[in-house]
């Protein structure tokens, strides 16, 4: 070979490892803020969680996908797979829009009995219900742009055909006719649509997910009303040997601590009607980056949820660079009394602690001053867990900081009952006015003292206390990983036991 040869080879082979290095998974999922513990698409905008289903022992995760920048727009189905609920692997779009519209919220469900006939040659379907939105309809201002349609999949979920039939459920002219969740009713063996119908749920059934009835009307005078009501869901969780249903519904504006959050009613489904055991409003998370949050179809003895963890508020504005948004840890449901009152306790997947990468654990002891936890651990991963655990009710905060003094504040306040999370001097936070702030919720549990758990990634916390009743999902923008942990106290702080767990990441 001569030398100009040899030159052009190298050439060309310094340009192919560039390329590699640049679409390598290490360089995509590294970026600054990106995630490590938590699934977000590889570029470009995502916000809901759609169509979520597990099947042959694959969860499906489809999401809210605009593939053309990292503001919303023209709506697909993007797709991710797992088999942990931890470890994430992106697949190419599922749906994409078509001329009845954009492809908005829905689940999905695995049609075992093959009611809809989609099923061919003994293959069990797969059928997403999803929302057409048709944008033109929108700004023509008609009242009957949003109808509910289907699509089936004969090969696991990975692909995809819309069905001829679309829409399947017309609008009856409401603006807001949306995001349908279905579960099949085994005690009559029929499909339900717990459908968000501006400031109502509307209750539908189906023997074959193409015609539809309506059953009932809930919610018009109960629960909380700052916004529209949107992304619903209804499932039976058990206490003990009671079996009480759930209803969540997404609320956008109007949560407890501004913008979007997740409520939910407990109460009885009889197949036509829900109703609630109180008027009660309750939060399944009081966090401001919780959103759009349901459950999976199809996981027998467990019920297990997952979130957008961002707000309408600023979710298109958030400093990241080629991706906007993640979803939350994927949690499990249950049901807890405090008080002589029911609530949803929601806690990370047991699955997460495949990502453990050691730590340290101490306790009992007291805290008079600061207790710098992290200074104990090996090597610091920028994403782990701390849990802590109060001997009584007291005042503590917990401080996760960086080298350029940059903050976040977690804690308890006792005269207030509330725990809170201070992100003001957390990082970024002059893209979107009020990001900069404090959150608060209340301590639900009556028990003499107080066990947190917090999940931290590089850009979010998500805390748990009171066995999962009260949570809060909170992201922010540091200009490095808040790897210093203190636990501070201005009395004789006792804990019975404090522990820091440094985890891998995913990627
Ligand atoms: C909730 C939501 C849904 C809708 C989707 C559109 O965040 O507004 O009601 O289906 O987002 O992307």
């Amino acid at each position: 070979m001569n030398k100009v040869k040899a030159l052009v080879l190298f050439g060309f082979m310094l340009l192919a490892l560039r390329v590699a290095a640049q679409n390598s998974p290490a360089q995509a999922y590294h970026e600054p803020f990106r995630p490590q513990l938590h699934f977000s698409p590889k570029a470009h905008w995502m916000n809901d969680p759609n169509g979520m289903v597990y099947y042959n022992q694959t969860y499906h995760l489809f999401f809210q996908y605009y593939p053309g920048d990292i503001v919303w727009g023209p709506m697909h189905w993007g797709h991710a797979v797992s088999t942990d609920l931890v470890h994430w692997k992106e697949l190419p779009i599922a749906l994409y829009p078509d001329s009845l519209g954009y492809i908005f919220s829905g689940s999905a469900v695995v049609d075992y009995k093959n009611t809809s006939g989609f099923g061919k040659n003994g293959k069990i379907p797969l059928v997403a219900i999803f929302t057409h939105h048709d944008p033109k309809g929108e700004k023509g201002w008609k009242n009957d742009f949003q109808n509910e349609s289907l699509a089936y999949s004969l090969d696991n979920g990975n692909t995809w055909t819309k069905y001829s039939g679309n829409p399947v459920l017309k609008n009856p002219g409401l603006r807001d006719f949306r995001d349908p969740k279905v579960m099949w009713y085994e005690s009559e063996g029929k499909w339900i649509m717990t459908l968000a119908t501006f400031n109502h749920i509307t209750f539908y059934s189906s023997s074959d997910l193409k015609s539809w009835k309506k059953e009932s009307e809930f919610g018009a005078t109960i629960g909380a009303h700052g916004g529209v009501w949107e992304c619903p869901d209804l499932f039976p969780l058990k206490l003990q040997d009671k079996t009480y249903w759930v209803l969540l519904v997404n609320l956008n504006p109007g949560g407890p601590n501004k913008g979007s959050a997740t409520q939910y009613f407990i109460g009885q489904f009889n197949g036509n009607k829900f109703t609630p055991v109180d008027n009660n409003t309750r939060w399944l998370d009081y966090g401001p980056d919780e959103y759009a949050g349901v459950t999976w179809s199809n996981t027998p003895n467990r019920r297990l949820f997952l979130g957008w963890m961002s707000n309408w508020l600023y979710a298109t504005k958030v400093p990241t660079s080629t991706w906007r948004s993640a979803t939350t840890l994927a949690r499990e449901l249950n049901l807890v009394t405090y008080n002589g009152s029911l609530f949803v306790a929601s806690n990370p997947v047991s699955e997460l602690s495949k990502l453990n990468a050691g730590g340290v654990v101490r306790g009992p002891l007291k805290i008079n001053g600061e207790y710098d936890l992290s200074g104990k651990l090996a090597k610091p991963t920028g994403q782990y867990v701390v849990k802590l655990q109060t001997a009584k009710q007291q005042d503590f905060k917990i401080e996760l900081s960086n080298t350029q003094h940059q903050k976040l504040i977690v804690g308890y306040d006792k005269a207030m009952n509330q725990y809170y999370i201070d992100r003001s001097t957390a990082g970024i936070a002059d893209f979107t006015e009020g990001f900069a702030r404090k959150y608060f919720a209340p301590r639900l549990s009556s028990n003499e003292n107080i066990q947190l758990t917090l999940v931290v990634d590089k850009a979010s916390v998500e805390l748990f206390a009171d066995g999962g009743a009260t949570v809060m999902t909170c992201i922010f923008f540091p200009a490095e990983p808040l790897n210093k942990v203190s636990v501070l106290a201005d009395k004789n702080l006792e804990l019975k036991s404090l522990s820091l767990t440094g985890l891998n990441s995913i990627w």
